[in-house]
């Protein structure tokens, strides 16, 4: 299976507007034969779950300086990985963070597990976390699912049923989008246009590398999709 001509277009974007972000290796990093840090990887995505961008930076930075690899975090008390993650909120989270350190610390060696399946035992990491991680740090076609992610299909292709009940056609969808090659890059593509371009009030269509292909853009208004049941 070689790339969709519309993933291609997607990277090329990709190349040229992806927001630098601290956790992500760069395409010319990476063609210089450099790959994402799983630990960086894992510890970005799980502080992006209910958290912006902006908020998450400095606290990602401060934990890396804290503890530089999963098994430091694993031997911190878990008041000192409460205490920073104070003001991140969810709290949740951060317990869970120092449980799922724990597991690839004690049980894998210290290393997380290359495959979505694997990766998914992992005490904290569901469905997303896990193709997230898969794709991104270990170069798998995992279909990497998130709001940005369903907003952009569900317009891209004019998704006629409601949220929920779309899930699983527009992840049928994404899964025949992704490339084999740099499915990490694609799964962040998507995710970017999301946040930057197909945003969920006045989408910038006229910046959008699929405004050629947009079914939502060409039949009906953007804004509309994702459609959602009737309450
Ligand atoms: N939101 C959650 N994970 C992200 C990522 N890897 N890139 C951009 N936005 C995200």
């Amino acid at each position: 299976k070689t790339t969709n001509p519309l993933a291609a277009h997607l990277l090329g974007w990709y190349d040229r507007h992806h927001r630098d972000l601290p956790w992500r290796v760069g395409p010319a990093m990476q063609q210089a034969g450099q790959r994402a840090n799983p630990y960086h990887v894992w510890l970005s995505e799980v502080m992006l779950q209910q958290t912006t961008v902006q908020a998450v930076k400095p606290y990602f930075q401060k934990f890396l300086v804290t503890w530089p690899t999963v098994v430091d975090l694993a031997a911190a008390p878990v008041e000192d990985v409460m205490a920073a993650w104070a003001g991140l909120g969810y709290y949740a989270r951060a317990r869970n963070l120092k449980r799922c350190a724990e597991a690839v610390a004690n049980d894998h060696g210290g290393l997380f597990p290359d495959t979505e399946e694997g990766l998914r035992t992992l005490p904290g990491i569901g469905d997303y976390t896990a193709a997230a991680i898969a794709a991104i740090a270990f170069d798998r076609p995992a279909a990497v699912m998130d709001g940005n992610v369903e907003r952009v299909i569900s317009r891209l292709y004019a998704i006629s049923s409601p949220l929920p009940a779309s899930k699983p056609i527009m992840k049928g969808k994404v899964r025949e989008l992704t490339p084999i090659e740099r499915p990490g890059d694609f799964a962040q593509a998507m995710m970017d246009l999301g946040a930057t371009i197909c945003t969920p009030k006045r989408p910038a269509c006229a910046l959008c590398p699929f405004n050629g292909h947009c079914l939502a853009l060409r039949e009906f208004d953007p804004e509309n999709f994702p459609l959602k049941a009737p309450k």
